[in-house]
């Protein structure tokens, strides 16, 4: 858990709060330096529950404010307990472009897909049903729903998770280490084929040569 002052405690005077990018670069969040060091915090114990480790070896989070500020991410913040407030659980959530095979090898665009991108509950909250509550509270306010979200690298607690939860179980492996479930295709309508969606449908040659300057 992460102790938090009184000064901000007052910002979280509910248990759940988020913050976008734009909120963290203007008063009051860019006033109290502690925000930053909080999220820090919380996002480098994301990385270390995750084992997410950079070239040098040392924990690598995915969340970190200073990431956060120049985004259009959200991050859902979970605050527990009176005196002190501590905080005990984030998840954030934000678009990416993805390029998704589905099970028959058809090749998906995913343009600004609302992706899952990072989720974490302290170890001493875990398995107690916080996860949820928080998973929840997000679906509501993104209007969305489990299985219409992407995953990116998603650990194999957030896999039992998902199962438990949401009965969210097959997908087929991508080497973006995005997982798409295979429910997500299965609700939308059939996907826009290029002339290169699967390896069977491919030309031998290049369909154009045209130059693309981008
Ligand atoms: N081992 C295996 N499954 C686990 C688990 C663990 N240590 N902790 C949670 N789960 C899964 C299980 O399905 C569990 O159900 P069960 O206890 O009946 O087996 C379910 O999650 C519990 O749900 P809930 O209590 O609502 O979730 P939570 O508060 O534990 O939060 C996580 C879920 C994934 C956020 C939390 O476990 C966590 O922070 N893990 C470490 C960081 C991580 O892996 N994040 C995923 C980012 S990719």
């Amino acid at each position: 858990m992460v102790d938090i002052s009184p000064q901000l405690a007052r910002l979280f005077r509910e248990d759940l709060i988020v913050i976008d990018g734009s909120a963290l670069r203007r008063p009051p969040l860019n006033q109290i330096q502690e925000v930053a060091t909080a999220i820090d915090e919380m996002g480098r114990r994301s990385g270390i529950a995750q084992g997410l480790k950079g070239p040098n070896g040392a924990v690598a989070p995915v969340t970190q404010s200073f990431k956060l500020a120049g985004s259009s991410e959200r991050l859902y913040i979970l605050a527990n307990g009176d005196s002190p407030r501590q905080l005990i659980g984030i998840l954030k959530v934000g678009r990416k472009n993805l390029f998704h095979y589905d099970a028959r090898g058809t090749m998906h665009q995913l343009q600004d897909q609302p992706s899952v991108l990072d989720f974490y509950v302290h170890e001493a909250f875990q398995r107690g049903g916080v996860g949820l509550s928080l998973f929840q509270a997000m679906l509501e306010h993104e209007e969305t729903s489990a299985e219409a979200l992407a995953y990116d690298r998603p650990s194999p607690k957030l896999i039992g998770f998902l199962r438990k939860h949401y009965h969210l179980a097959e997908f087929v492996p991508q080497q973006n280490n995005f997982v798409v479930f295979n429910r997500f295709f299965e609700k939308r309508a059939a996907p826009k084929q290029t002339a290169y969606d699967s390896v069977a449908a491919r030309p031998l040659t290049a369909r154009n040569n045209r130059r693309r300057f981008q």
